[in-house]
């Protein structure tokens, strides 16, 4: 996958679970997952600012000292649309190098597209960022920042996308014309994809494809997934994440575990038939509408945004 001047393979990497915030983690197996993936083929990581407010940045910067080879992503919140600048240099300062930088998501409605865009273009132009990109955009909201984007090139668009949630197929066939990766968020419905059961951390409990994996539709899916790693003697999740490389996307899964991102290694090399690849697509059909980002949220204003951003644990 290319996005922007980067050639980033199949699989990259998120790193929300490296804030800690809503996810319960063991910091110390955590670092050994990251290290194991990092070392073992994948070379992209995706953060952000919010997540935990600076401590998932401070990780991953102390994670790619030493390994230039790994592309970093990171994201500014939508609530700091016109303080980019700002926000990409204190991300820079925690991670030392910014190669993708982000809008997290959609600027309030009574910011235009194109002042958000700018902001981006201007952090390019400032040397805090290689390229630029943005985050749950739907289709008629990127038209608009292709437009609007008149220096740079946007490189990106991250987007939730797995089997439960398959509303970003119009982007993704968009982005082939257009030229812009679509950035897989949540590749295994936060493991619901993946497993029968999955934990209680705190931003699982309103995860709508948590939710969905427990509906007999959902149950369908998740039976198809085990199914085809049964067959293939490989784990449910390497089956997930070769399934979004036969569809176009490039999922950024977050791993907790040594085991989880051994998982993430093993599908770097497993290629589905087009028959399994159909045998998910039709049992997850059902999962195919929606949106990719509530439109009610671009109502709430930035400064609420922000308030409500410090209450909750990210
Ligand atoms: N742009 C956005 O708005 C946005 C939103 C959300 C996330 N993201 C990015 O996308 C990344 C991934 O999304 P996500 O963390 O929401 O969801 P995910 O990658 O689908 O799920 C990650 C969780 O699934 C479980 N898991 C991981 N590997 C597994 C495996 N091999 N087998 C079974 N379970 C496994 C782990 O939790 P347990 O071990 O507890 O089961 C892990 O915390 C984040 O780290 C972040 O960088 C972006």
């Amino acid at each position: 996958m290319r996005i922007g001047v980067f050639e980033v393979g199949r699989i990259g990497v998120g790193a929300w679970q490296a804030g800690g915030g809503s996810w319960r983690v063991n910091f110390a197996e955590l670092r050994r997952a990251y290290e194991y993936v990092l070392d073992n083929g994948v070379s992209f990581i995706d953060t952000a600012e919010i997540y935990g407010w600076g401590r998932s940045e401070e990780f991953v910067g102390e994670l790619i000292k030493g390994r230039p080879h790994v592309v970093v992503a990171t994201k500014v919140a939508g609530f700091n649309w016109g303080r980019v600048v700002k926000s990409a240099e204190r991300s820079r300062r925690r991670l030392g190098r910014i190669d993708l930088l982000q809008l997290h998501w959609p600027p309030p409605i009574y910011v235009p597209v194109c002042r958000a865009v700018r902001e981006l273009e201007r952090a390019a132009q400032l040397g805090l960022t290689a390229e630029i990109g943005v985050s749950n955009f739907d289709a008629g909201m990127m038209e608009k920042a292709i437009y609007c984007a008149k220096r740079y090139n946007l490189a990106s668009d991250q987007v939730v996308y797995n089997p439960l949630q398959r509303a970003a197929e119009a982007l993704i066939e968009m982005g082939r014309r257009a030229g812009f990766a679509v950035i897989a968020w949540s590749p295994l419905a936060k493991g619901a994809a993946v497993k029968e059961k999955v934990g209680a951390d705190g931003g699982r409990r309103f995860d709508p494809a948590v939710r969905k994996a427990a509906t007999p539709q959902g149950r369908r899916v998740v039976e198809a997934v085990r199914g085809i790693a049964a067959r293939r003697g490989a784990s449910p999740a390497a089956v997930v994440l070769a399934w979004h490389a036969a569809r176009g996307s490039f999922p950024i899964p977050g791993v907790k575990t040594l085991t989880q991102a051994k998982e993430v290694v093993e599908a770097l090399r497993l290629e589905l038939s087009e028959a399994e690849v159909a045998e998910i697509d039709a049992a997850s059909a059902v999962f195919r509408g929606g949106a990719v980002w509530p439109k009610a949220l671009r109502l709430i204003p930035g400064p609420l945004q922000r308030l409500a951003f410090r209450l909750v644990k990210v």
